[in-house]
Parts: C-alpha cells; structure tokens; sequence
C-alpha cells in the first residue's frame, strides 16, 4: 500500500491527513510547528474542527496516522505527498507562495525514486504547468505533479471532506490521475479529471462566484434598506428560483476568512497580470470593504462620535464552529472601532484565544453579558445561533444603552424585549414595542417612527 504524505497540518492538511486515514490509509503528516505536533502526537487537535478530534484520536490510536517535524522522513517514506500548506496574500494582492515554494524545494532536493506530489493548496493558475516542468528536470527521482484543490468549508471540514460535492484532479498523465482518484473513489462524489490550469481556475473560479453572489445579496439588502423591504423575504423569492437557489443569499456584513478575501484577489490580480482587467471582482471587493463599514455608519447614526463609547462585539471568527479569525469581519470591525476611538470589548465562543494574537486593545472577554455591562451598543459580528439564545432581557438590563447592531440579522425582533433599538441587515431599523401584551416592532427612521403592525 503506498504510504501517504501530507505537508502542512493547518485546517485543510490535519482534516486531509486524519479524514485519508479513516479512509484506510497510512498517512504520515508534516508540519514545521513544533507545537502542533506535539499536540496532534497526543491525539490533541491544535485547531476546533467539528468531527475531527474523534477522529484524530481514534486514527493515531490506530497508528493509522502519525505526525512529525522530519519533512525529510516524509519525502522518504511516503510516495503521494499531498501539499496543504498556508498561500496567504501579500500586501498587493498576489499570493504568497512562499510556504509552497518551501515546499518544493525541500522535495527537489530529497526525493529519489517514484513520487506524486499532489497540490491541495490554493496556487495561481499556472503553477502546476511551471512546477511539472521544475520537476520533471530532477534527474535523481520521477516526480509526477498534479492539482487537487480543496472544497471544504471549515466549521464542516470534516463532513464536506467526507461528502464532496466534487473531486477535482488536474494533471497529465491519466493513469496518474486515476491512482489519485482511487484514493476518494470510496467517497462517491462526481469527479472531473482535466488539466492543472483548469483545476487551479475551478478552485478560483468557485471562490469568486460565490463571494460575487455575496457581495450582490448585500447591495440588494442595502437597498431594502433604502425602500423599506426585507432582503430575507427578496432573497428566499429569489432563492426558489432553482437557476439561482438559496446558498449563499443571506445579507450580511460582508465575507471574510483565509480563503474569500484572499482568492478573490488573487484572481482578480491574476487576470490582470494576463491582461485581463476583471471588473466584476473589483467591485466585489470594493463592495465588500463598504459592507464592513456599515455597523460604523449605523453606530455612529444613534450615538453620534464613537470616540470613548463602550461598544461590545459579539462574534470574531469569519464564521460559527470555528476558532479561524484570519480576515474575519469581526475583527476588523473590532479595529475600526478601536480607530474611532471606542472602548471595545468582545466575545467569542471558540476563538478569543486566536483573536487575542491578533488584536491588541480590545478587551476579550469570555462571557458574552459581560460585554453587555455597560456597553452603548452591542454589534453581532458572526452568524452564530449562540446570540438569538442569550437572555436578552438581562442584556437590556446590563447594557448602557438598549442598541443592537445585528450584522448577520440572527436576531428575531419578536424575541426582543421592550426597549431595544435594532439594527439589522436589509431591514429598515426596528424599535421593539410590546402593547396589550404582544409584541410589536414599530420602525425608526432617522428622525420619524413609523408603527407597522
Ligand atoms: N481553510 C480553508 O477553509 C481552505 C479551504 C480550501 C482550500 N484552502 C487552501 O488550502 C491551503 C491551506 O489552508 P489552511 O487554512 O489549511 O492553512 P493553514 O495556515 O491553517 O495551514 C498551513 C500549515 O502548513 C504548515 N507549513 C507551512 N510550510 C510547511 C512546510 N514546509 N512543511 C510542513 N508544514 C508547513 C504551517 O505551519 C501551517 O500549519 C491554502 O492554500 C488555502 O487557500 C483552505
């Protein structure tokens, strides 16, 4: 059986490692923190992954899965590598390729004999054909190249590794591709072998679409606003039309983590290096920069300068059931408020401990009425259920001022108690009234009330 390999145990690397074990396989992981291997050799996961501490647990019990800091081991005992490793974004926009091309150079130096490298990290369209070329000049080994990007979504890594919609394989040699496609035949999932560049684009391609279709749902929701409709009701009549669906239509804040941001950028830069000036994903961008403005503007329309007002933030992951805050909008909302000079407090459920590596002046604190004491208004930051079960009626009763700026609209304005300001996302902004004992939502304008029933 051939020995697989992973290099880089981040959130895709461990998931592919430990979920390619629990296939069957023996699976050797490297990573160059020492720290997390150290960990992961205890059975302890260094990231929260629904799923995958079990797993992990159960794999290396198994010995079915082993993880080390010798990348050289790995180069000599496995004959599939898979490279998950880290393709952050620059300051420009181009992808950081640094940890591939680490890498890369590691396995051109040490391979001998057979080895496939499989690339399931994100990389420009085009590296594939440039690192086949770099490897088939290596005298001393065969090394094969081909693309594999990944489709998992943290927060389900697991799952979505486990039931792809899709397995995407590029590369040259179709018996090459076939061993690798073996490897997840056991999945069931449509797969398409092709090219690496059409493999390196699908992986793009799929980003942008998806972060396009964010960014249009928060501009219609930012018109609702304007015309007094609702983008939830607008997005479900959407939605039913199949051509469109309903994923990806919830009005937000804006998108953010490791992946949106950065791929997006990337392939707008990436056209624009092939001559191509890609208009559409400039205004996705720009969109979704205005977008992260708005609880500011909303902030700032109630209470005026922000400067020394206590705001707290609920929500700093990119997303529920993770603890990744790369690129969240809840922390760059922490920061901009910190920049108008607020006082800013935050909790998160699973991901202080990331946040507080990244930011400095907030106040991170782990219970979540704690950074309702106080506060002039509360801002939902990530689309957690965790914030619609809150005893809101303590909230009001802690905060400084009733104002809660839902930038993921998980509130429901009849859940509310009596007093509350509430800001939401295509929703035109809501005072909470109850009368005769029902709850009614009357609207606030600037400077009108209007009662709806
Ligand atoms: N996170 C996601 O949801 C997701 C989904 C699909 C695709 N991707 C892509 O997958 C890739 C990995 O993403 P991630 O979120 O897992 O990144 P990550 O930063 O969490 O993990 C990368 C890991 O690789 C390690 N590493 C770097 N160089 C190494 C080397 N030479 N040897 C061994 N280990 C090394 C790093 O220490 C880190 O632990 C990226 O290209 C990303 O765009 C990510």
């Amino acid at each position: 059986m051939d020995k697989i390999g992973v290099i880089g145990c981040g959130y895709v690397g461990l998931v592919t490692g430990v979920c390619l074990a629990e296939l069957g396989n023996q699976v050797l992981c490297s990573e160059v923190d020492g720290e997390k291997v150290e960990k992961l050799s205890l059975g302890v996961s260094p990231i929260y992954e629904p799923d995958l501490q079990p797993l992990l647990a159960k794999n290396l019990s198994l010995r079915k899965v082993e993880f080390t800091t010798d990348f050289n081991r790995v180069i000599r005992e496995a004959s599939i590598l898979f490279v998950a490793v880290g393709t952050p974004t620059t300051t420009i926009g181009t992808t950081d390729l640094s940890q591939v091309n680490g890498a890369v150079d590691r396995i051109l130096s040490m391979a001998t004999g057979e080895k496939i490298v499989v690339m399931k990290s994100t990389v420009p369209v085009g590296t594939g054909s440039k690192l086949s070329r770099l490897f088939s000049r290596k005298r001393s080994a065969n090394i094969s190249y081909l693309s594999n990007p990944e489709f998992l979504r943290e927060g389900q890594a697991v799952r979505d590794f486990m039931t792809p919609d899709r397995i995407v394989i590029g590369g040259d040699v179709p018996e090459l591709i076939e061993r690798i496609a073996s490897f997840f035949e056991p999945l069931k999932a449509p797969c398409i072998r092709t090219t690496s560049t059409n493999a390196e684009l699908i992986k793009y391609a799929s980003n942008a679409f998806l972060a396009t279709k964010i960014s249009f749902i928060n501009e219609i929701a930012n018109l609702c606003e304007e015309v007094g409709a609702d983008v939830s009701v607008v997005a479900e009549g959407m939605g039913l039309d199949p051509r469109i669906n309903n994923h990806f239509m919830r009005a937000g804040i804006g998108y953010g983590g490791s992946c949106f941001p950065k791929d997006v950028k990337a392939l707008k830069q990436l056209a624009g290096h092939n001559g191509y000036h890609f208009e559409l994903l400039s205004a996705v961008i720009e969109v979704n920069e205005m977008q992260k403005m708005r609880p500011i503007q909303k902030l700032r329309r109630h209470l005026g300068r922000l400067y020394g007002r206590r705001i707290g933030v609920l929500g700093l992951t990119f997303k529920p059931n993770t603890d990744d805050v790369r690129d969240s909008v809840g922390v760059d909302l922490a920061k901009l408020l910190l920049f108008e000079g607020a006082h800013v407090t935050a909790f998160d459920p699973l991901g202080l401990e990331q946040a507080r590596k990244v930011l400095t002046g907030v106040d991170l604190i782990e219970d979540p009425y704690l950074v309702a004491e106080g506060a002039e208004a509360l801002v939902i930051a990530t689309e957690d259920p965790l914030y619609a079960g809150l005893d809101w009626e303590r909230i009001r009763g802690l905060m400084a001022k009733p104002l809660v700026v839902d930038g993921r609209n998980t509130l429901d304005p009849a859940d509310l108690p009596d007093g509350f300001i509430l800001e939401q996302v295509g929703r035109r902004v809501k005072r909470i009234i109850s009368e005769c004992g029902e709850v009614g939502v009357a609207q606030v304008g600037l400077g009108t009330t209007r009662r709806v029933s």
